[in-house]
């Protein structure tokens, strides 16, 4: 790139060769010049002198000679570009060169940076003001800390649009306000209001923590839970993710990322320690976050919420990848039990529960052929030809020929496989995989337990239901006993009765599902929900954990008889998996 020579010379005549070579080593003034060490090579006594009446330095001992834009190219090592730059910005003048139109663009793009960081300064102050104290209350019963919450610039937007007015009183533009979504018109009449109000605020910063967007989240039941940004010329959705700036160091260093739903298992995570993971944006995972994901790791994790929405999400993501796969870049999936998010993961099971379904997570293969053998039955040469036909028809999309043969042979394999345990048990791939694992039923088990101490109550309504559940260790097991003997003593028994009557003989126990519960305080109604809701998914378990039982069963020993009691477990699941 070239100057005119008149814009040099006016940098030359502006910024004093002094006083950038100052910065750099000590001078002494002698005269009308400036007297120091030479940097350009090893002296004990100074040779290097500085004219800034004639703009240059000259070095008597090596004969270094040059100007102010000389000294930093040849010393400091700068760009020439960047050199003019860094010195026309220290003597106010602006680039010439640069088009006009271009220019104009980056100054609206810095002014829009600004709005972004003032609106943030505000929710950030709003959050720690005497009007954020709901809003503290809030994120600290989630097990957000207030180092956590300053790490990620968290917020909270009052109600009452105060915003605006500050925009106003700052000489914001409302137009430009408005382009990014801080505010909004009136309706039917003149003016602004706020956009966000009344929300906690996540603000979402780009790679170099600028701010370029907003997820705001209610306190309370309604909708949206997450109000979002609009897309601006800052803020693109589908191309940036959550958290990236701040996951992005150890994402290259640990050559992984873990890839979630939410803003709030983001930070769970990162609390947690697990600190490469980011989100998408209220959208779903694109191609284009996969792209700028796999220039820093290899094959990033999925984890997704193990509800059925989550499992969706989750393969439309496998869908995704699969044109784009190439040799060493794919993704991983870790598929949480249902219905719990990473979130809950962390703080209703373990970080160490966690950490160990992330250590063991299933490739995109698994998780394909998984996908293809849900809900589908290849007991008849017609079905097994569909699965193929499927199977084969995905496997086209994908675009890297020597990954496609991979693919291509590794599902001959399974079909073969599928062919030959057919004969010999009813077992889909998912559920051979699911039995060299059994899953204990703990969860839930504890759920009942710790709603049966916390609400005895109301939960004594399912009493024969809870009494009848397997808990798996003998600890839990015997405080089970235990309630259940102090009920049958005394229905009317308080939780707090209970709780000391159980307690003094298990010194040192903590059921860490009753202090969440205690802390909940939940009504009535919602109890018995909660209470459903967890028998439900342990029936579910425990059908399936018989299920997987029998199966084995039947593979060691090919007892026939065992078949139509495995079917009929089966239906019994099915029933119970669609009431309709
Ligand atoms: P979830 O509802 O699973 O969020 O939506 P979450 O993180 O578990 O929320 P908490 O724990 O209840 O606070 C996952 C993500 O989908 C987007 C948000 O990005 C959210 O983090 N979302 C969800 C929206 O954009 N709008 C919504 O109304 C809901
Ligand atoms: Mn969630």
């Amino acid at each position: 790139m070239s100057f005119p020579p008149a814009f040099l010379d006016e940098i030359k005549e502006r910024v004093s060769v002094s006083s950038i070579i100052g910065r750099k080593i000590k001078l002494t003034k002698k005269g009308r010049e400036f007297l120091g060490l030479c940097p350009f090579h090893h002296e004990k006594t100074p040779s290097f002198t500085i004219n800034d009446e004639k703009g240059f330095y000259h070095c008597f001992g090596c004969g270094a000679h040059g100007n102010v834009i000389n000294f930093l190219t040849d010393c400091e090592k700068m760009p020439f570009l960047e050199a003019v730059e860094h010195l026309a910005n220290l003597a106010g003048l602006k680039m010439p060169d640069q088009k006009p139109q271009n220019q104009a663009q980056e100054n609206r793009f810095n002014t829009l940076i600004e709005i972004m960081e003032k609106a943030c300064l505000f929710f950030q102050k709003n959050l720690f003001s005497p009007a954020g104290e709901q809003a503290r209350e809030y994120l600290k019963n989630r097990g957000i800390t207030g180092e956590i919450a300053k790490q990620f610039r968290l917020g909270y937007a009052p109600s009452g649009s105060q915003l605006t007015p500050l925009l106003k009183e700052t000489n914001v533009s409302f137009a430009l306000a408005q382009e990014l979504g801080l505010i909004a018109k009136n309706q039917g009449r003149e003016g602004y209001h706020d956009y966000f109000y009344d929300r906690v605020m996540f603000p979402i910063l780009d790679r170099r923590k600028r701010v370029i967007g907003f997820g705001g989240r209610l306190m309370r039941k309604g909708e949206p839970k997450y109000l979002n940004s609009p897309d601006t010329a800052l803020f693109h959705k589908g191309e940036q993710l959550y958290a990236l700036p701040n996951a992005l160091e150890t994402i290259r260093k640990s050559n992984n990322a873990i890839i979630v739903e939410g803003y709030m298992d983001v930070i769970s995570l990162h609390s947690a320690g697990f600190t490469n993971a980011v989100a998408p944006l209220g959208t779903a995972f694109t191609e284009n976050q996969l792209q700028l994901l796999w220039k820093e790791c290899d094959e990033p994790i999925i984890c997704f919420d193990g509800d059925k929405a989550g499992r969706k999400a989750s393969s439309r993501a496998l869908l995704r990848a699969l044109p784009l796969l190439k040799a060493g870049k794919s993704l991983q999936f870790v598929f949480l039990p249902d219905p719990f998010d990473p979130d809950d993961m962390i703080r209703k099971k373990s970080p160490e529960a966690f950490k160990n379904m992330l250590d063991h997570p299933k490739s995109l293969f698994y998780a394909l052929w998984n996908m293809l053998l849900e809900n589908r039955s290849v007991d008849t040469p017609e079905r097994m030809a569909k699965l193929e036909k499927e199977a084969l028809e995905l496997i086209e999309k994908i675009q890297d020929e020597r990954i496609q043969v991979y693919y291509t042979k590794e599902v001959k394999k399974q079909l073969w496989q599928l062919g030959r345990e057919k004969k010999k048990s009813p077992l889909s791939f998912n559920e051979a995989q699911s039995i060299l694992k059994p899953q204990k039923n703990t969860i839930e088990g504890r759920m009942l337990l710790a709603y049966l101490i916390c609400y005895p109550k109301i939960a004594q309504n399912f009493i024969e239901e809870i009494a009848s559940i397997n808990l798996h260790e003998n600890m839990l097991q015997n405080i089970k006993e235990k309630v259940l003997e102090k009920l049958f003593e005394n229905p009317e028994i308080s939780s707090n009765e209970l709780q000391s009557f159980v307690f003094e003989d298990f010194e040192g126990i903590k059921l860490s599902e009753m202090e969440m519960l205690q802390k909940a305080s939940k009504a009535p109604d919602e109890v018995i929900k909660d209470i459903e809701h967890w028998l439900h998914i342990y029936q579910v378990r425990s059908l399936e954990e018989e299920c997987q039982r029998k199966v084995m069963e039947f593979n060691e020993t090919g007892n026939e008889s065992l078949w139509a009691e495995i079917q009929s477990i089966k239906n019994e699941l099915s029933l119970l998996l669609n009431p309709e």
